[in-house]
């Protein structure tokens, strides 16, 4: 039998810890209202799972309310970033020392020198990763064809490179949690019966300019797309209660025909013009509500 049901607020939790210790590109931050009213929606739920984390706002949100009592599983195929998070889980004091010593010596060679570095060590790699997403222009995490991180120093007055209440409040709510490396069609075979899914993939791109899925070598394209709906459809046929964001664009109407669409309104800054920055739509998709036609959410 399933647990009883989170309460779950509404409104985003603003002063508690712990929160996003990424900036990371399409993080849910500022979407978690609408967000958080479906989870209300979806009731009881079991494990949580995430197999597109990012930065993990959502996560990070109903962990902060205390909703996530039967575990949660978090992957992502991105390898640096997996082991950012295992690094805030397991190692959090040498993460802290070694955050210390870059803001110690941040400037704009520093950090060209740090973006040059290669490692072997796990803790000196999530240290590099963070502090690069703390000071890179935009907090943009972004590779080119070789896998290198390529983003440009960013003019930041005082960047918070070492947010150790964070980090330590981070470390202490991921103790329990499982983190794996992983494409989302292998973290799909860990879930049960009455857990909750949130998908989070690359969009779909609205226009020849969107630059949603050129952010990591390898892309996210149709056939992943298709593929990703498949494994929604059968997770839903297997009793979960499945989310997912998506643009509001015409594939994802196809793919998801069957499923509850919700269409949000959410600001964007990715598209290469400024004049094409502001609101879009995006769709969030459910299979625990009746199926009934798409409705605005939020304006
Ligand atoms: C839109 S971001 C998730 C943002 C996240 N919800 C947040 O709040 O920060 C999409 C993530 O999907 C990951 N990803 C891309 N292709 C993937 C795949 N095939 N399997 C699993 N993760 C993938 C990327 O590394 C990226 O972290």
């Amino acid at each position: 039998m399933a647990a009883a049901a989170p309460l779950i607020r509404l409104a985003p939790s603003r002063y508690t810890l712990p929160r996003p210790f990424l900036k990371w590109v399409g993080g849910k931050g500022q979407l978690l209202a609408p967000l958080l009213e479906r989870v209300a929606a979806a009731g009881s739920f079991r494990a949580y799972h995430e197999p597109f984390v990012g930065g993990g706002a959502l996560f990070f949100e109903l962990h902060r309310q205390g909703a996530l009592r039967d575990g949660a599983v978090l992957s992502d195929r991105n390898p640096q970033l997996i082991e950012a998070w295992e690094v805030v889980r397991d190692d959090v004091d040498a993460l802290v020392d070694a955050l210390a010593a870059h803001k110690s010596r941040h400037g704009e060679a520093y950090y060209y020198q740090v973006r040059a570095e290669r490692s072997s060590d796990k803790i000196a790699r999530a240290a590099r990763l963070i502090y690069l997403n703390k000071t890179c222009f935009n907090g943009l995490y972004r590779e080119n064809r070789r896998g290198d991180f390529n983003v440009p120093f960013g003019r930041y007055t005082d960047p918070p490179i070492l947010d150790e209440d964070n980090l330590r409040a981070g470390s202490a709510a991921l103790g329990e949690v499982e983190l794996h490396c992983r494409p989302f069609a292998t973290a799909a075979a860990d879930v049960r019966r009455g857990d909750f899914v949130y998908f989070d993939p690359p969009y779909v791109p609205v226009s020849k300019t969107a630059v949603f899925t050129e952010y990591q070598k390898g892309g996210f394209g149709e056939a992943d797309q298709r593929a990703l709906a498949g494994v929604f459809r059968s997770l839903s046929g297997r009793g979960a209660k499945v989310m997912l964001s998506n643009s509001w664009a015409p594939l994802v109407h196809e793919c998801y025909a069957d499923f509850t669409r919700h269409e949000l309104s959410a600001s964007r800054n990715l598209n290469c013009k400024t004049d094409r920055r502001g609101a879009v739509s995006e769709a969030l998709v459910e299979n625990f509500a009746q199926l009934r036609p798409a409705r605005r959410l939020a304006g």
